[in-house]
């Protein structure tokens, strides 16, 4: 198997919704090839990992390469020969950072205040 790692730049503003469209068009697309990974989006940026055999990983990644929704693709890391997934029961975990911050914070800032600069990053 193998594993991309990459970051992109968006092209033009996305909606929270287009960036929930393009998460769950991959888990679809990524259940019937069995490709893993995990999608952030944050700030105008994309950090992306693909894993999975290596004929569909490069197939995919030849894809994502021609979606004019983001641009300048960074290929950040290449993996080869994996043996194990990052993400086995994630087809395409889509996380919205600029969004989902506060639920994301939430479980750590319930519990204690040694988790209290959680409550400095919200307010930043
Ligand atoms: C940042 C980003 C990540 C994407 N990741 C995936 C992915 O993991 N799997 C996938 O099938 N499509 C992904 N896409 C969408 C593809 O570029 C393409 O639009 C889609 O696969 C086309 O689906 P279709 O062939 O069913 O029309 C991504 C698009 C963007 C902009």
């Amino acid at each position: 198997m193998k594993r991309i790692t990459y970051i992109s730049r968006i092209s033009h503003p996305l909606s929270i919704k287009e960036i929930e469209a393009i998460g769950n068009i991959s888990s679809q697309n990524n259940l019937q090839v069995n490709i893993t990974g995990l999608l952030v989006y944050f700030e105008k940026l994309f950090f992306q990992i693909i894993e999975g055999e290596d004929k569909e990983v490069d197939q995919l990644f030849k894809k994502i390469g021609k979606d004019p929704r983001h641009r300048d693709i960074l290929r950040l890391k290449t993996e080869y020969e994996v043996r194990e997934r990052l993400f086995p029961t994630w087809s395409m975990k889509t996380i919205n950072l600029d969004h989902n911050v506060d639920e994301l914070l939430r479980p750590v800032e319930k519990n204690n205040s040694l988790f209290g600069h959680s409550i400095l990053l919200r307010n930043k």
